[in-house]
């Protein structure tokens, strides 16, 4: 059995725009997935259905064979600590100090702030430090959030995130706000991580070459449907082509262009 299992996933919005139809796809421990398409293709849909963000309208997400599409609300705040998320724009809280910002990720595991704020819980410190050292930011532990570059920022929030010890990680365009040299460095973080935790890892991407370099498959999205699964390697053009080619018919104008050159 996968560790993750999308099935026949829909998502139809309160105005009646259609973002995902039948999405289906499995995926397995530690893998790294890379998910593209041109804007507007469901591809944050699709992650913010499998973190409970959002309800999806039909099909099913089985998570460790848990069908998490059936969850009330207070069965969801169990769940939530097995999938991390990493923001585009960080969503640290920039006045607490970067460590407490870590220990955030904890918070799953205790009966709140409570017992996180005057540190008392030696092992969740110990997971949160540990964390933060995987990423080379152990000297920045005490300064506040705010202080940091963006891909400080983001590489706490991959510290943040791993300090959930999540089954599922997921991350909607992690790198979209970092120059390409240090998109490739946060990714390589990331990356190794995951990895190294055996976690499986979704990565909503717009860059193509940022994809091949680091995830195992890609999965490619257009107007709510896979179109693509496979290797980085089969990313051809005529893969690519099925991926971003603009739809005519379609009323989902693209918003921005499609950064795979
Ligand atoms: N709350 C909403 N209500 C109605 N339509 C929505 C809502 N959220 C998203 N959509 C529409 O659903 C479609 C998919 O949106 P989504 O944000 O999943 O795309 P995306 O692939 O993440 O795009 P981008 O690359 O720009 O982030 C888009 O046409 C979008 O306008
Ligand atoms: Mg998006």
């Amino acid at each position: 059995m996968s560790l993750l299992t999308i099935q026949n996933l829909s998502m139809v919005y309160a105005n009646g725009h259609r973002a995902l139809t039948s999405v289906s796809f499995t995926a397995e421990a530690g893998e790294i997935i890379a998910i593209i398409g041109r804007s507007g293709a469901g591809k944050s849909t699709l992650l913010r259905c499998i973190n409970g963000l959002q309800r999806p309208t039909g099909g099913q997400i089985i998570l460790d064979g848990d069908d998490v599409t059936q969850k009330s609300e207070a069965e969801w705040y169990q769940t939530r600590r097995q999938i991390g998320f990493i923001w585009q724009e960080y969503n640290l809280v920039d006045r607490l100090p970067v460590l407490t910002n870590v220990l955030t990720g904890r918070l799953g595991y205790t009966n709140g702030w409570g017992s996180l704020a005057g540190f008392f819980d030696r092992s969740h410190r110990a997971i949160a430090i540990r964390n933060l050292e995987r990423v080379n930011l152990l000297e920045r532990a005490n300064q506040r959030a705010d202080k940091l570059s963006g891909g400080e920022k983001q590489r706490v929030a991959i510290a943040r995130a791993m300090s959930q010890e999540p089954k599922v990680l997921l991350a909607d365009e992690p790198v979209a706000s970092l120059d390409p040299e240090l998109s490739m460095q946060v990714m390589g973080d990331l990356a190794r991580v995951a990895r190294e935790d055996n976690v499986l890892t979704l990565i909503n991407l717009h860059q193509v070459p940022v994809a091949k370099a680091f995830a195992d498959r890609v999965i490619g999205i257009a107007r709510g449907e896979v179109v693509f699964n496979g290797l980085p390697s089969e990313l051809d053009d005529v893969a690519l082509d099925q991926i971003y080619r603009f739809d005519k018919l379609s009323s989902q104008a693209p918003s921005k262009q499609p950064a795979y050159a």
